[in-house]
């Protein structure tokens, strides 16, 4: 029956009214103006409203349920946004897969268009994949990704460690003095930590930041992170900023287009300082990444950035005097309090132990989405939907766990430990070679090891493990990641997170910050804590602030 299939989204989601969570009087000047943008964005778009939308012709057995499930969606709801994002969502399925042993998964269960089917229409125009606009490598299967997964080398062209040091890290370094400014002391950290994030992230990016990012691109990725927080669209806050992120997005696409041109000009100061430089320098003949590809993942990463609020969320909840964990307190004070940034030839620094030890223990991303299809013939005969082509078909999805993972006992003595020593005894990527595939028991490695030389200039070459985990090599010296499947919160192998480095060296400025300027977090027992969407199915209550 279709309505057994409903997928409720993950928790938490939230059912509060339409609404964006800050109480009005702390919203600034440019909030307002960006809340003002969205009611009329959303007036704009919802265009011929339907009282009920029209039921699609439907056999006896299922046009029941779907009429009843039809009647309980809102009025007012646009018919497109019924017909492609309620309807799916309500059709979708999302199985749980196995914990894997290896960091890897096997290509059946296939990262093409491996996106909940109601969320395309926040990436392209016609609610539905369209490459002719541009793709993004996130949701590329790996035969359409070029040889030897070509399209995310180059993207992690732009992410490599060594760019870090010297491109990146004093905007890291500047947005987390702005945010833990003492004028914020004492506030709910999580809301203004939002009004902040556009800046690194478009920095980062583009190298635009303050008056500079237009209030319609600052409004576009509110919305977009609203809708992956509540999640579910029949509430009004769904519909409400997904129609929004609609209607600005032809802007967005076009804003971030003319900003490529002022990189590859070199209009703007210090390109080699954005992401985006990298892209456009390795990209090739364009193939595996055009410029209208590079415009796509810019917007694309609002997914990815948008990890980075829980993930914040989370280490200042658990570095909390009050009900934070006393493991992770004492493991911050004994870290920082020792030569942290010093690796003693080891592949990773204290402080990156620490902030590698926080993500698998905060898993901010529960699991590895994979599409899959329809066996068509197995040892049961053909399927129902070859043999008699009825058209029940729907989305289904295969989520590979990464917290159940990362606290698999088969892979770690103790997993419930907070223990960052625990990385130093499993293998990094640059030791999975083939003498280590073989003492594995395999034959050979499962993915060739090749290395692509960056063109930018820089003497970096983007290499692979045996497992397809792809990481760099600058100057001679290897920048391993941990390819081991104990730690999974970046996934796994050929399709891991590129922007897992990124990641850990801007949480250790996080921390460096806290430590540095002696800062601890406290709750503010605040009667009515704001409700605010820190991260993909995550709205939290706002009730933490920062002390000195
Ligand atoms: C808290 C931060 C982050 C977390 C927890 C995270 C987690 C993940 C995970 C689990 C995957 C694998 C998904 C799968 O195989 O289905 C992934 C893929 C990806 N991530 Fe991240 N990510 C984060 C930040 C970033 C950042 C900062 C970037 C870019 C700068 C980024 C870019 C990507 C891309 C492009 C992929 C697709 C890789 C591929 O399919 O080959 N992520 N991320």
């Amino acid at each position: 029956m279709i309505m057994s299939e409903q997928q409720p989204g993950p928790s938490p989601i939230n059912n509060e009214p339409s609404k964006l969570s800050a109480p009005v009087e702390t919203l600034d000047k440019a909030s307002v103006e960006r809340r003002a943008l969205l009611v009329g964005a959303v007036a704009v778009t919802a265009g011929a409203f339907s009282t009920h939308a029209a039921a699609a012709p439907q056999p006896p057995d299922l046009s029941a349920a779907l009429a009843k499930f039809r009647a309980s969606i809102p009025s007012h709801f646009n018919r497109d946004y019924v017909e492609n994002v309620v309807v799916p969502f309500y059709l979708t399925s999302i199985y749980e897969g196995e914990r894997p042993i290896l960091p890897m998964i096997d290509l059946p269960l296939t990262k093409q268009d491996a996106l909940p089917y109601d969320l395309w229409g926040l990436i392209y125009e016609d609610w539905k994949p369209d490459p002719t606009q541009g793709v993004t490598v996130f949701l590329e299967g790996l035969e359409n990704r070029g040889a030897d997964n070509l399209r995310k080398r180059i993207y992690f062209s732009g992410v490599t460690p060594d760019l870090y040091g010297p491109k990146y890290q004093a905007k890291a370094v500047a947005f987390f003095d702005k945010l833990l400014d003492p004028k914020h002391t004492g506030k709910p950290f999580m809301r203004h930590y939002l009004d902040y994030y556009w800046d690194i992230y478009w920095d980062l990016h583009l190298g635009v930041k303050g008056e500079a990012v237009p209030p319609q691109v600052r409004t576009i990725g509110e919305s977009f992170n609203t809708v992956l927080a509540y999640r579910n669209p029949m509430q009004q806050i769904v519909y409400d900023n997904y129609m929004a992120v609609r209607a600005l997005l032809p802007f967005l696409k076009q804003w971030i287009d003319a900003r490529l041109d002022d990189i590859s000009s070199g209009r703007l100061a210090n390109p080699d300082k954005t992401i985006a430089y990298y892209w456009l320098k390795n990209a090739g003949d364009g193939r595996y990444f055009a410029k209208k590809d590079v415009v796509f993942e810019c917007f694309h990463n609002f997914v990815a950035l948008s990890q980075w609020g829980n993930s914040i969320f989370g280490v200042m909840s658990r570095l909390n005097e009050n009900s934070g964990d006393p493991a992770v307190r004492a493991a911050f004070q004994k870290t920082m309090s020792g030569d942290f940034d010093n690796a003693g030839g080891g592949p990773y620094t204290p402080i990156e132990l620490l902030v590698m030890e926080l993500f698998r223990t905060i898993s901010p991303n529960g699991g590895s989405l994979s599409a899959i299809r329809d066996a068509r013939t197995s040892f049961y005969g053909g399927s129902p939907f070859a043999q008699f082509g009825v058209p029940y078909e729907r989305h289904a999805y295969v989520n590979t766990p990464h917290t159940a993972t990362s606290f698999d006992a088969r892979l770690w003595h103790d997993p419930q430990r907070f223990d960052p020593g625990r990385y130093k005894g499993v293998p990094t990527s640059a030791e999975i070679d083939e003498a280590k595939c073989k003492q594995i028991g395999l034959p050979s490695c499962p993915f060739k090891m090749t290395t692509l030389p960056v063109s930018d200039g820089r003497k970096t070459g983007i290499t692979n493990s045996g497992f397809g985990t792809v990481f760099a090599v600058a100057d001679g010296k290897s920048l391993p990641v941990c390819d081991y499947a104990g730690f999974a919160p970046f996934g796994f192998g050929y399709r891991r997170c590129p922007g897992e480095q990124l990641t850990i060296d801007v949480f250790s400025d996080f921390l460096r910050k806290i430590w540095r300027d002696k800062i601890v977090f406290r709750a503010l027992s605040q009667p009515n804590p704001g409700k605010v969407p820190v991260g993909p199915n995550a709205v939290i209550d706002d009730d933490i602030g920062f002390f000195r």
